[in-house]
């Protein structure tokens, strides 16, 4: 079943300490303010840093709406590669999603489109499910290709994989323009881009397969605005960077859906 989420990315933010108090905060605000989804229509994901996996899982065990997402991934399963982490070792910690293509690692790690096909393929191998980010900077909405990119990146990346992969995966639309920004797609713009995405979709796996994709949007969501891009037909959720690292107002961005 296609499902809501809402998902926080903290990216390089918060030692051990601060990110086990911040999911702490969290739950915490929701006790007080109970989602109005339960677990089976609606997920709420933390991505902290590796250092912070295994402790977010143990303290939301026995929260079946609570997953936690790796931010990043290695393509290789083990080897001598220097600092970096593996699929096998993010699912040890008890996570169970991984954020793969963001568009900070795409911009400041190279990360191309074949490494990131890579990246989706061991995550999905080891069964975890990929949050799979795409979108354009720009220059390139200005120049009008946004669409063609948005396919290309999604493409490239996801389309090798057979329909019950496919089904494993969840999208996130995060046109770089507003990531941490504070300029927020319209919603009208994201919708847009969501529609299309999932025509893509139908396109390559059929309706039913479409239908069933979780796709969220990224880029500046807070808790002002989550409501109204969430009411959007095929925005099933959102990517959150900035506020999600604020207990009080990420809380509000996990009651944000109607
Ligand atoms: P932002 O980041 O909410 O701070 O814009 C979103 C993201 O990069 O996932």
């Amino acid at each position: 079943m296609r499902k809501k989420i809402a998902a926080g990315n903290w990216k390089m933010n918060t030692t051990l300490q601060e990110g086990t108090q911040l999911i702490t905060d969290i739950l915490t605000n929701l006790e007080a303010d109970p989602p109005r989804q339960d677990a089976g229509e609606m997920l709420i994901i933390f991505a902290p840093p590796f250092i912070t996996l295994k402790d977010a899982v143990e303290l939301t065990r026995g929260n079946g709406q609570v997953k936690i997402a790796a931010q990043n991934c290695h393509t290789e399963e083990k080897g001598a590669f220097t600092g970096e982490i593996s699929v096998p070792m993010i699912k040890s910690t008890g996570a169970e999603y991984v954020i793969i293509g963001h568009s900070e690692r795409r911009a400041y790690f190279n990360e191309s489109y074949e490494m990131l096909a890579k990246k989706v393929d061991v995550t999905l191998k080891h069964g975890l499910s990929p949050i799979f980010c795409c979108g354009e900077k720009l220059e390139i909405r200005e120049k009008n290709e946004h669409f063609n990119l948005v396919k290309e990146q999604i493409e490239s990346s996801l389309f090798h994989l057979d329909a019950e992969a496919f089904s494993k995966v969840v999208i996130a639309y995060e046109p770089v323009w507003a990531i941490g920004t504070g300029v927020t797609a319209s919603p009208e713009q994201a919708q847009e881009m969501h529609a299309f995405i999932r025509k893509l979709i139908a396109e390559k796996y059929g309706m039913p397969a479409a239908e069933e994709t979780t796709i969220l949007y990224g880029g500046s969501v807070n808790a002002k605005n989550a409501s109204e891009l969430f009411a959007q037909k095929d925005v099933d959720g959102g990517l959150v960077g900035g506020a999600s690292l604020k207990a009080g107002d990420f809380a509000v961005i996990v009651n944000s859906f109607q």
